[in-house]
């Protein structure tokens, strides 16, 4: 991980700036490499094809949490933009291309929008086209890390924000990771709200599929996370020696993917080498499932009120709302 020094150092950016000095990103991805067993977080799966290839992912049949949460914005969006209230600045955490937070735009009706994205030049592109479409409306897009710190630029007033949470992005976190995070939004947004987007637990037939699609583009979203390595890292690996796996781990309540070596593999970087035994993972996502309880619980102990869920018409994923 990277050490908070590292961060100070680094102040929230405009999107077209680097996120994180690249060093950063090497040292955390050689630590992760040559721990056992290897890791590698999940933010590296999202480079410019990645960002696309997540993107393909959420059109898959199997992939049903993307169309359940719009089915719930669809259903419920009145009801969840009053318990909202009215957003001065609409804070988007993971926007990608900013067609979530778009759709919210008539029922909310914010005056300024801030997206934040760890792939700023997907973020670039998505905030050229918003700018057409709605030229009245303020955007300023961070291409930001939020995963260990999240800060604001000043110039953004603390009231009246509503941070927007989607597509159970919080479920990549683990446990103590997620009200960490709950943690930094309460602790920006005194008098707003947050508007979250989370999985829910269920059967291994329906949550597995969608990690482990027919047409293998969660395979390729996967494995390209290695080609992602080989850029920032200067590595070697061979995208044929890998295989992707994900699993439904019930008592920890998550989603594993891993790429798995087919057979004896040498990675190596400038700084380092790792050898991989045929069968030996990478673990590269965790993608936590809640009960609305479990998640209840976690808003409040972050310090939110007001909770209230909805959910979509089969109970397979929940949009929580929570007040300041
Ligand atoms: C973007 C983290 C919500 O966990 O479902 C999709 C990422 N990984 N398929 C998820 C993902 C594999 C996704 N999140």
């Amino acid at each position: 991980m990277v050490s908070p020094s590292a961060l100070l150092a680094c102040p929230p950016t405009e999107a077209s700036a680097p996120r994180l000095p690249r060093q950063a990103d090497q040292r955390e991805l050689q630590a992760g490499l040559l721990d056992r067993p290897a890791h590698i977080d999940p933010k590296f799966l999202y480079d410019a094809l990645g960002s696309s290839l997540f993107s393909a992912i959420t059109q898959l049949p199997e992939y049903y949490p993307t169309r359940c949460e719009a089915e719930i914005f669809e259903r419920h969006g009145a009801d969840i933009a009053r318990h909202a209230g009215t957003a001065q600045t609409l804070v988007d955490l993971g926007a990608g291309d900013c067609a979530k937070a778009e759709r919210l735009f008539p029922a909310l009706r914010p005056r300024h929008y801030v997206p934040v994205d760890i792939s700023a030049d997907y973020l670039q592109a998505a905030v050229r086209r918003l700018r057409l479409s709605y030229p009245e409306l303020r955007i300023t897009p961070l291409g930001q890390d939020f995963s260990q710190s999240l800060s604001l630029p000043a110039d953004i007033p603390e009231a009246g924000r509503l941070f927007f949470y989607p597509g159970s992005s919080i479920g990549n976190l683990d446990p103590d990771g997620a009200l960490a995070m709950l943690e930094r939004i309460r602790a920006l947004c005194p008098d707003g709200g947050l508007l979250v987007g989370v999985d829910l637990v269920k059967s291994s037939a329906i949550l597995e599929p969608a990690y482990d699609d027919a047409l293998h583009l969660t395979a390729a979203f996967n494995l390209n996370l290695l080609r992602h390595v080989n850029a920032v890292l200067d590595a070697d690996f061979d995208v044929d020696d890998w295989r992707h796996v994900a699993l439904f781990d019930r008592r920890r309540s998550r989603i594993e993917m891993h790429l798995e070596a087919r057979r004896n593999v040498r990675v190596a970087w400038p700084e380092g080498e790792r050898l991989f035994a045929a069968g030996e993972r990478i673990h590269t996502e965790n993608s936590y499932k809640f009960t609305p309880q479990a998640f209840t619980a976690l808003l409040e102990r972050a310090g939110f009120a007001s909770v209230r869920h909805w959910s979509d018409s089969r109970g397979w994923f929940s949009v929580f709302g929570a007040r300041a």
